[in-house]
């Protein structure tokens, strides 16, 4: 039974007064409930050691939006995995497609990550998705796959277990355009299939995989109710409060 996973991907917004009026708001709303699944807020890195010290002794957790895979050097304007754990960051996104798009990602850096993640003891979030013209041209599938053979090379199955993979179609993230619940099962059911074909039974069972792109409130319970859909990554409805509460309610 893998239990269910929501994160909030803040992106480039708000201000550390915004993040903690948000996590505040969060904060006493989730205090009493029963939570059956983990809360992620990633916000971005000013904010995120304010957000540790909200989220302390509550059921939220706090992830980074990207990190460099070096323990530390010469590379400008670039965070550590060891500056993330200093700060008690326990999650971090790796190769989300904003990333891929305009910084330069590529699977051999999403590779490299995920092993410096793991080394640091940080739990890594791996997203994959086409572009509407792949999957119009019906390369989804082939695509996906690509993505996770090569982010995925040389990772063992004690640590691919341990995995989140967020499969986010590029076309339906920001857009207002959701994959119908369908779309979405049919390829996180591909990505546990192709898991289990590179590892084994276990660990295809084990790895949690969310589905990302314009999840709201109102389409929240029916993607969640998916069996091979083990949560969401959640962007622009993370930074409302009643749309990412009903959203974990959703998971719950
Ligand atoms: O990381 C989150 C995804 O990019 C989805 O963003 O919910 O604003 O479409 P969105």
């Amino acid at each position: 039974m893998r239990k269910p996973i929501i994160a909030g991907n803040w992106k480039m917004n708000g201000t550390i007064a915004s993040g903690f009026i948000l996590i505040e708001a969060f904060n006493s709303v989730l205090q009493d409930m029963e939570l059956s699944c983990d809360v992620v807020v990633c916000p971005p890195f000013t904010a995120i050691e304010r957000a540790v010290a909200l989220t302390r002794d509550t059921a939220i957790e706090v992830g980074a939006q990207t990190m460099d895979y070096h323990d530390a050097g010469a590379f400008t304007g670039e965070i550590s995995p060891l500056m993330l754990t200093e700060i008690g960051v326990n999650y971090v996104i790796i190769g989300h497609s904003e990333r891929r798009e305009y910084y330069g990602e590529i699977d051999e850096t999403v590779n490299a990550k995920i092993k410096s993640a793991f080394h640091h003891n940080l739990t890594p979030i791996v997203c994959v998705g086409e572009s509407l013209e792949q999957r119009e041209s019906g390369h989804t599938l082939d695509w996906i796959t690509s993505q996770l053979k090569g982010a995925l090379v040389d990772v063992p199955k004690e640590q691919v277990s341990q995995l989140i993979i967020a499969y986010e179609p590029i076309w339906a993230i920001g857009t207002g355009k959701t994959a119908t619940a369908d779309q979405a099962e049919e390829v996180c059911k591909e990505i546990r299939d192709y898991i289990r074909s590179l590892y084994d039974d276990e660990t295809a069972d084990a790895v949690r995989i969310q589905y990302g792109g314009s999840v709201k409130s109102e389409n929240a319970r029916e993607i969640l109710g998916e069996p091979n859909i083990d949560g969401a990554l959640v962007g622009g409805a993370s930074l409302v409060v009643d749309e990412f509460i009903d959203i974990i309610k959703a998971a719950n």
